[in-house]
Protein backbone atom coordinates (compact mmCIF):
# COMPACT_ATOMS: atom_id res chain seq x y z
CA UNK A 1 0.00 0.00 0.00
CA UNK A 2 1.44 3.34 -0.64
CA UNK A 3 -0.23 6.87 1.18
CA UNK A 4 1.11 10.13 1.03
CA UNK A 5 3.36 11.35 3.52
CA UNK A 6 1.32 12.52 6.78
CA UNK A 7 2.51 15.21 9.31
CA UNK A 8 3.32 12.30 12.10
CA UNK A 9 5.78 10.61 9.56
CA UNK A 10 8.22 13.65 9.99
CA UNK A 11 10.31 12.24 12.88
CA UNK A 12 11.15 8.56 11.57
CA UNK A 13 11.77 10.35 7.59
CA UNK A 14 14.43 12.06 9.81
CA UNK A 15 16.07 8.89 10.97
CA UNK A 16 14.93 6.63 8.30
CA UNK A 17 16.99 9.58 5.89
CA UNK A 18 19.95 9.74 8.24
CA UNK A 19 20.12 6.05 8.22
CA UNK A 20 20.30 5.92 4.31
CA UNK A 21 22.20 8.85 3.26
CA UNK A 22 24.50 9.59 6.36
CA UNK A 23 22.86 12.71 7.36
CA UNK A 24 19.22 13.94 7.30
CA UNK A 25 19.68 16.09 4.57
CA UNK A 26 20.53 15.35 0.51
CA UNK A 27 22.43 17.91 -1.24
CA UNK A 28 21.75 17.70 -5.28
CA UNK A 29 22.71 20.31 -7.88
CA UNK A 30 24.10 22.66 -5.26
CA UNK A 31 20.60 22.54 -3.25
CA UNK A 32 20.47 21.16 0.40
CA UNK A 33 16.75 19.38 1.08
CA UNK A 34 15.32 18.14 4.12
CA UNK A 35 13.45 15.41 3.08
CA UNK A 36 11.46 15.45 6.11
CA UNK A 37 9.92 18.65 5.36
CA UNK A 38 9.31 17.79 1.74
CA UNK A 39 6.20 15.75 0.75
CA UNK A 40 5.95 12.23 -0.40
CA UNK A 41 4.59 9.01 -0.41
CA UNK A 42 5.35 6.01 1.61
CA UNK A 43 4.75 2.48 0.86
CA UNK A 44 3.97 0.22 3.57
CA UNK A 45 3.52 -3.85 4.38
CA UNK A 46 1.80 -4.90 7.23
CA UNK A 47 1.50 -1.20 8.84
CA UNK A 48 5.14 -0.74 8.36
CA UNK A 49 7.17 1.04 6.52
CA UNK A 50 9.40 -0.11 3.75
CA UNK A 51 9.62 2.32 1.53
CA UNK A 52 9.77 6.38 1.26
CA UNK A 53 9.66 8.85 -1.66
CA UNK A 54 10.13 12.49 -1.50
CA UNK A 55 9.80 15.37 -4.45
CA UNK A 56 9.46 18.92 -4.69
CA UNK A 57 6.75 20.51 -6.97
CA UNK A 58 8.25 23.63 -9.14
CA UNK A 59 6.35 25.21 -11.88
CA UNK A 60 5.61 22.46 -14.76
CA UNK A 61 8.33 20.26 -13.45
CA UNK A 62 7.95 17.37 -10.20
CA UNK A 63 11.50 16.22 -8.90
CA UNK A 64 12.23 13.31 -7.04
CA UNK A 65 14.45 14.43 -3.81
CA UNK A 66 14.78 10.56 -2.45
CA UNK A 67 13.61 7.11 -3.69
CA UNK A 68 14.09 4.24 -0.93
CA UNK A 69 13.27 0.65 -0.40
CA UNK A 70 14.02 -1.66 2.49
CA UNK A 71 12.60 -4.87 0.24
CA UNK A 72 14.29 -4.51 -2.70
CA UNK A 73 12.74 -6.66 -5.52
CA UNK A 74 9.43 -6.93 -4.30
CA UNK A 75 7.87 -3.59 -6.57
CA UNK A 76 7.90 -1.77 -4.33
CA UNK A 77 10.20 1.06 -5.46
CA UNK A 78 7.94 0.81 -9.15
CA UNK A 79 4.66 1.35 -6.65
CA UNK A 80 6.33 4.81 -5.42
CA UNK A 81 7.37 5.78 -8.76
CA UNK A 82 3.69 5.53 -9.89
CA UNK A 83 1.70 7.07 -7.21
CA UNK A 84 4.24 10.01 -7.98
CA UNK A 85 3.92 9.95 -11.27
CA UNK A 86 0.15 10.32 -11.01
CA UNK A 87 0.80 13.09 -8.11
CA UNK A 88 2.99 15.07 -11.21
CA UNK A 89 0.23 14.87 -13.62
CA UNK A 90 -2.46 15.51 -11.36
CA UNK A 91 -0.34 18.66 -10.29
CA UNK A 92 -0.54 19.42 -14.24
CA UNK A 93 3.42 18.90 -14.21
CA UNK A 94 4.70 18.41 -17.94
CA UNK A 95 8.38 16.77 -16.22
CA UNK A 96 9.21 14.49 -13.30
CA UNK A 97 13.20 14.45 -12.90
CA UNK A 98 15.63 13.78 -10.38
CA UNK A 99 19.63 13.52 -9.95
CA UNK A 100 21.43 10.26 -9.35
CA UNK A 101 25.13 9.83 -8.97
CA UNK A 102 27.36 8.03 -11.60
CA UNK A 103 28.10 4.93 -9.82
CA UNK A 104 24.49 4.13 -8.60
CA UNK A 105 24.00 1.81 -11.78
CA UNK A 106 21.23 0.23 -10.17
CA UNK A 107 19.59 3.59 -9.67
CA UNK A 108 20.23 4.17 -13.63
CA UNK A 109 18.91 0.63 -14.01
CA UNK A 110 15.94 1.34 -12.48
CA UNK A 111 14.75 4.39 -13.74
CA UNK A 112 15.62 3.66 -17.38
CA UNK A 113 13.49 0.80 -17.63
CA UNK A 114 10.72 2.80 -16.19
CA UNK A 115 10.54 5.26 -18.77
CA UNK A 116 12.95 7.95 -17.76
CA UNK A 117 15.83 8.87 -19.92
CA UNK A 118 19.04 10.48 -19.56
CA UNK A 119 18.56 14.40 -19.56
CA UNK A 120 21.95 15.49 -18.48
CA UNK A 121 25.60 14.87 -17.13
CA UNK A 122 26.93 17.33 -14.85
CA UNK A 123 30.68 15.98 -14.50
CA UNK A 124 32.26 16.24 -11.14
CA UNK A 125 28.60 18.22 -9.58
CA UNK A 126 29.75 16.04 -6.72
CA UNK A 127 32.53 17.85 -5.42
CA UNK A 128 30.31 20.74 -4.91
CA UNK A 129 27.38 19.01 -3.41
CA UNK A 130 30.16 17.14 -1.13
CA UNK A 131 30.95 21.23 0.28
CA UNK A 132 27.16 21.32 1.50
CA UNK A 133 26.93 17.76 2.71
CA UNK A 134 30.48 16.51 3.84
CA UNK A 135 29.34 13.13 4.54
CA UNK A 136 28.94 12.93 0.98
CA UNK A 137 31.57 9.63 0.82
CA UNK A 138 34.02 9.36 -1.87
CA UNK A 139 33.43 5.90 -2.74
CA UNK A 140 29.85 4.14 -3.77
CA UNK A 141 28.34 1.39 -5.30
CA UNK A 142 30.75 -1.00 -6.69
CA UNK A 143 33.69 0.48 -5.42
CA UNK A 144 33.15 2.93 -7.96
CA UNK A 145 34.54 7.05 -7.19
CA UNK A 146 31.10 9.08 -6.28
CA UNK A 147 32.19 12.21 -9.03
CA UNK A 148 28.82 13.24 -11.17
CA UNK A 149 25.24 13.54 -11.10
CA UNK A 150 23.14 12.38 -13.64
CA UNK A 151 20.16 13.84 -14.65
CA UNK A 152 17.19 11.48 -15.50
CA UNK A 153 13.69 12.97 -16.58
CA UNK A 154 10.02 11.16 -17.64
CA UNK A 155 8.43 13.69 -19.87
CA UNK A 156 4.22 13.19 -18.91
CA UNK A 157 1.32 13.43 -21.27
C1 LIG B 1 16.28 1.98 -6.63
C2 LIG B 1 15.36 1.38 -5.55
C3 LIG B 1 14.51 2.44 -4.93
C4 LIG B 1 14.44 0.34 -6.24
O1 LIG B 1 13.51 -0.12 -5.27
P1 LIG B 1 12.87 -1.59 -5.31
O2 LIG B 1 11.85 -1.65 -4.24
O3 LIG B 1 13.93 -2.62 -5.34
O4 LIG B 1 12.15 -1.52 -6.73
P2 LIG B 1 11.25 -2.65 -7.41
O5 LIG B 1 11.14 -3.85 -6.55
O6 LIG B 1 10.01 -2.00 -7.87
O7 LIG B 1 12.10 -2.99 -8.69
C5 LIG B 1 13.41 -3.51 -8.55
C6 LIG B 1 13.51 -4.78 -9.36
O8 LIG B 1 12.76 -5.84 -8.77
C7 LIG B 1 11.92 -6.44 -9.73
N1 LIG B 1 10.63 -6.76 -9.11
C8 LIG B 1 9.57 -5.94 -8.97
N2 LIG B 1 8.56 -6.58 -8.37
C9 LIG B 1 9.00 -7.80 -8.08
C10 LIG B 1 8.41 -8.91 -7.42
N3 LIG B 1 7.16 -8.89 -6.95
N4 LIG B 1 9.18 -10.02 -7.25
C11 LIG B 1 10.46 -10.06 -7.73
N5 LIG B 1 11.05 -9.02 -8.35
C12 LIG B 1 10.33 -7.93 -8.54
C13 LIG B 1 11.73 -5.42 -10.79
O9 LIG B 1 11.53 -6.06 -12.05
C14 LIG B 1 12.99 -4.63 -10.74
O10 LIG B 1 13.94 -5.09 -11.61
P3 LIG B 1 14.26 -4.21 -12.90
O11 LIG B 1 14.63 -2.84 -12.43
O12 LIG B 1 15.39 -4.94 -13.54
O13 LIG B 1 12.99 -4.16 -13.68
C15 LIG B 1 16.17 0.62 -4.46
O14 LIG B 1 17.11 -0.21 -5.10
C16 LIG B 1 16.89 1.51 -3.46
O15 LIG B 1 16.34 1.85 -2.40
N6 LIG B 1 18.14 1.91 -3.75
C17 LIG B 1 18.97 2.68 -2.82
C18 LIG B 1 18.57 4.14 -2.80
C19 LIG B 1 18.73 4.77 -4.16
O16 LIG B 1 19.74 4.63 -4.81
N7 LIG B 1 17.69 5.50 -4.61
C20 LIG B 1 17.67 6.09 -5.94
C21 LIG B 1 18.48 7.33 -6.06
S1 LIG B 1 17.44 8.76 -5.80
Amino acid sequence: MVRPVRAEDRDWIRRFITERWSAEVVAVHGVIYRPHELPGFVAEQAGKPVGLLTYQLAGDACEIITLDSTRPGMGVGTALIEAVREAARAAGCRRLWLVTTNDNLEALRFYQKRGFVLAAVHRNAVAAARRLKPEISRTGAHGIPIRDEIELELLLD
